[in-house]
């Protein structure tokens, strides 16, 4: 099989799980990030980032077939496919802002002495490829180069298996030499799953619109979830009932506090947004988010309603980040309700397996916000626990010895983690979500 010289550029959490997934495949791989602190950390063996399993790979190519560098020369001169895995975060206005891109697509056009293979990765509005190429035409005008789009739909906290064993890969292509390629290096003895093979504009389009589709059939079992609770009945047994037809399937049907991260939030309002460009209205779209911003307002209400005075009272709150297996908080709910919880005059004493240290940059500890170093610590004297992200730690969690240590035995359960009769059996007041 053959082996590429592979670049990959951003070495966050898509860009760090390719790279170092790739150099498990035996292609030679140099990921460069302009972040100097990362590269650094990176060139000592250690992963930035938390993600299950990626340490383990490096330790048996790093310096074998992948290496880490900030120097622009020595990613784009070496490289014969240069995958693009710069973030394209929130704009003011909704929109997707492309400068990381554009600002790799012009670093790089001084290095196309040879033919290479570009490849989005990043998650990129419709045409974004074409204005990559335009750019690089301006800046270069004999550059001899394609551009292709790989849209990454890996989940981080499985980034690893999401990369060997994907539902589907996506290869939007405008090239027979582009296309060749990229059949080599997801050729089908190393990934035989399906393989959308199209052209580039529908591959960037397919990422937003399965994106934006999740989002909206989380925001419909939360809305589901709030009825259920006027009605008096089990979210997880109406989703479990709905997700069994094969027409719906069970994923993405668990009722919370809604979703969050680097990924839905943005994906979901730059489509609306390139909608809008186009003189088409995604309410559809606009009704998820409003659900969704909702779901913190909703939360806080139950606190209020089961606690009746917020002030004063010692909070234990479990999980910060936005899903379990991940230490990314970014727009993690849990981040949005503990200032809430803040300004009512709360006591926070916050525990996460692995986001502790991204969220103290953001919320430092102070009178009011203590981090625990375990899960018992977090309980003492508090008078209720808030379980904001689902880990398997919280799930298995003694119960009835981390009572001993509460003042008063509440569960506020934004994520449904227990089985609400067997944690009242133990004693507790446990409030769940979407159940009566
Ligand atoms: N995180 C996910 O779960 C996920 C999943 C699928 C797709 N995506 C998409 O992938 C892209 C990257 O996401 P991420 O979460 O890995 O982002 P990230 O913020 O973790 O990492 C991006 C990295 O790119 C670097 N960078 C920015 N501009 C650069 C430049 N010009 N040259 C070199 N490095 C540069 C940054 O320093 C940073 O380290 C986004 O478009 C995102 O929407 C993310």
């Amino acid at each position: 099989m053959k082996r590429f010289k592979i670049g990959v550029v951003g070495a966050g959490y898509v860009g760090l799980t390719t790279a170092i997934c790739f150099s498990e495949l035996g292609h030679h791989v140099i990921c460069y990030d302009k972040d100097t602190e990362k590269i650094k950390k990176l060139k000592e063996g250690k992963i930035p980032i938390y993600e299950p399993g990626l340490e383990d790979i490096l330790k048996k190519t790093y310096q074998k077939n992948i290496f880490f560098t900030d120097k622009p020369e020595e990613i784009y001169a070496n490289s014969e496919v240069i995958f693009i895995c710069v973030g394209t975060p929130e704009m003011p206005d909704g929109s997707a802002d492309l400068s990381y891109i554009e600002a790799c697509s012009i670093e790089l056009t001084s290095y196309l002495k040879e033919y290479k293979l570009i490849v989005e990765k990043s998650t990129v509005p419709v045409r974004t490829a074409e204005w990559i190429e335009r750019t690089i035409k301006l800046y270069n005008p004999h550059a001899d180069f394609d551009v292709a789009s790989n849209p990454e739909f890996l989940k981080e906290g499985s980034g690893i298996k999401d990369f060997f064993q994907p539902d589907r890969i996506v290869l939007g292509v405008s090239s027979e030499r582009a296309k060749k390629i990229l059949l080599e290096i997801y050729n089908e003895k190393e990934f035989p799953y399906p393989k959308i093979i199209t052209d580039v504009k529908t591959a960037e389009l397919i990422k937003h619109a399965s994106n934006s589709f999740l989002a909206l059939k989380i925001s419909y079992i939360n809305m589901v979830a709030n009825f259920c609770e006027k009605v008096g009945v089990d979210v997880d047994v109406v989703a479990e009932g709905m997700g069994l037809d094969r027409r719906i399937g069970r994923e993405f049907l668990k009722a919370g506090i809604g979703w969050g991260g680097s990924c839905f939030p943005k994906d979901v309002k730059a489509f609306i947004k390139m909608a809008e460009e186009n003189h088409e209205d995604f309410s559809i779209l606009k009704e998820a988010y409003k659900i969704n911003e909702k779901r913190i307002d909703h939360f806080i209400e139950k606190v209020k309603k089961t606690l009746w005075v917020i002030k004063g009272k010692r909070l234990a709150i479990w999980g910060l980040s936005f899903k379990p297996n991940t230490d990314d908080i970014r727009e993690s709910p849990a981040i949005k309700i503990i200032p809430r919880l803040l300004n009512a005059g709360a006591y926070l004493k916050l525990y996460d397996p692995e986001a502790m240290e991204n969220t103290k940059k953001i919320i430092p500890p102070n009178v009011n916000v203590n981090y625990a170093d375990s899960i018992e610590e977090s309980v003492k004297e508090s008078h209720a626990i808030l379980i904001l992200t689902d880990w398997d730690e919280f799930k298995n969690a003694n119960l009835p010895t981390l009572k001993k240590y509460m003042i008063t035995p509440i569960i506020i359960d934004g994520r449904n983690i227990y089985d609400p009769k067997k944690v009242r059996e133990l004693g507790f007041l446990y409030v769940p979500t979407g159940k009566p």
